[in-house]
């Protein structure tokens, strides 16, 4: 069959708001630079991920769990769930498990909202939830952040109308690192109708837990809010993909209806279990977090670069241009260390750098000595 005629095919199975869809860019895999350069130290700063490695406790579960490989995972997930519903003080059919928290945004996506449905959310916020929603035919409505970067309440309150059905914030935001406090929340929940969801993405809730104007959704019981949280990110499972939300059992038992009935699978609800009672290591990662994030935070205001305060594990920084950022990943990935541009949240002007262990940050610091010269050449600082 032809170019052509395959085109021509696709084109009339597949819907125009799929055919636009941009396919969802990763960060650089450590593998794929390894080959590309030969490169033996490579510091992989660029996916937010947890630096520690799994916990142990994690990965002996999982081990354990190889030898029942040839069974279908517990459906109802009950292990999992039972710890989750201690841990937060809430019954199972408040919890939904999913392969990570972009699975139960799919589950969202399928369940609640249809063609021409109205998604309201922020610009320069999480794409995953851009795609999914659009991927079943949501027109999606967003508003610029404020100027520090943030989610701005006041205009999403403003931009509710009839044809609003589902309202996306990711708090704290990624690739920002920023958050909305406790008033501006009650400020915003105060103009939602009841009708309309909201959906608050917490992926980096344990990060951000310390600030005392964090609105942690734990605090609230709205029905129309669903949480969503994840063991990607500060219990280091991103690669067994592993997310849960939580809500009213109502909206839960209807997302159940289309989720794949194994989903998570059987390694990735062990795993889960582990990392959830294994406190010691969650307080290890915070605690390296917090340290290195604070040194790199200096050591950028030291070179007068203006990184954007974060209460996350990444720290964003704004280079001026599509150019400086394209230069800055470029030379920085040639001393082995792979950061994020933001071309794909419509923020080509900046970069973001994921907190690694201490050596990966020293990594991080040294290619940095080495690349600055050189950018310098070209680049100033962007105000
Ligand atoms: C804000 C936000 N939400 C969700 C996710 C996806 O998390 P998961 O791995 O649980 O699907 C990410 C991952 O980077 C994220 O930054």
């Amino acid at each position: 069959m032809s170019d052509s005629q395959s085109k021509h095919i696709a084109k009339s199975l597949v819907p125009e708001y799929i055919r636009e869809l941009q396919v969802y860019q990763a960060g650089k895999p450590i593998d794929e630079l390894a080959r590309e350069k030969g490169l033996t130290r490579i510091s992989k700063l660029a996916s937010n991920e947890n630096p520690l490695g799994p916990s142990p406790f994690a990965i002996k579960e999982m081990t354990g769990g190889l030898w029942e490989l040839h069974r279908y995972p517990d459906m109802h997930a009950y292990k999992l769930k039972t710890s989750l519903s201690k841990l937060y003080n809430l019954k199972k059919e408040n919890i939904i498990l999913g392969n990570g928290s972009e699975g139960i945004m799919a589950y969202i996506s399928r369940a609640f909202i249809s063609p021409g449905d109205e998604v309201l959310t922020s610009e320069n916020t999480f794409i995953g939830f851009y795609i999914l929603s659009r991927s079943v035919g949501a027109k999606l409505k967003t508003v610029p952040l404020t100027k520090d970067y943030r989610f701005d309440v006041k205009a999403l309150a403003e931009n509710i109308s009839e044809k609003t059905k589902v309202i996306y914030i990711a708090n704290p935001n990624n690739p920002t690192g920023t958050y909305i406090t406790k008033d501006e929340f009650d400020s915003l929940m105060a103009h939602v109708p009841k009708h309309v969801l909201v959906v608050l993405d917490e992926a980096y809730f344990e990060f951000a837990n310390h600030c005392s104007d964090y609105p942690d959704s734990m605090d609230y019981r709205y029905d129309n809010v669903l949480t969503l949280r994840t063991f990607s990110k500060a219990y280091g499972l991103s690669g067994i993909r592993v997310g849960y939300g939580f809500g009213n059992e109502h909206l839960i038992s209807n997302l159940t209806k289309v989720k794949l009935p194994f989903e998570p699978n059987l390694i990735a609800q062990l795993g889960a279990c582990g990392a959830l009672h294994d406190t010691p290591h969650l307080e290890r990662t915070l605690k390296n977090n917090q340290e290195l994030y604070e040194k790199t935070f200096k050591y950028l205001e030291s070179k007068n670069f203006k990184p954007i305060p974060s209460i996350t594990n990444f720290i964003t920084l704004k280079t001026g241009s599509e150019e400086a950022s394209n230069e800055m990943f470029r030379l920085l990935l040639d001393e082995g260390v792979i950061i994020r541009q933001l071309k794909a949240n419509e923020m080509p002007d900046f970069v973001r750098i994921s907190i690694g262990t201490k050596e990966e940050m020293d990594h991080f610091f040294e290619a940095m000595e080495k690349v600055i010269p050189e950018y310098d050449k070209k680049h100033g600082r962007a105000e």
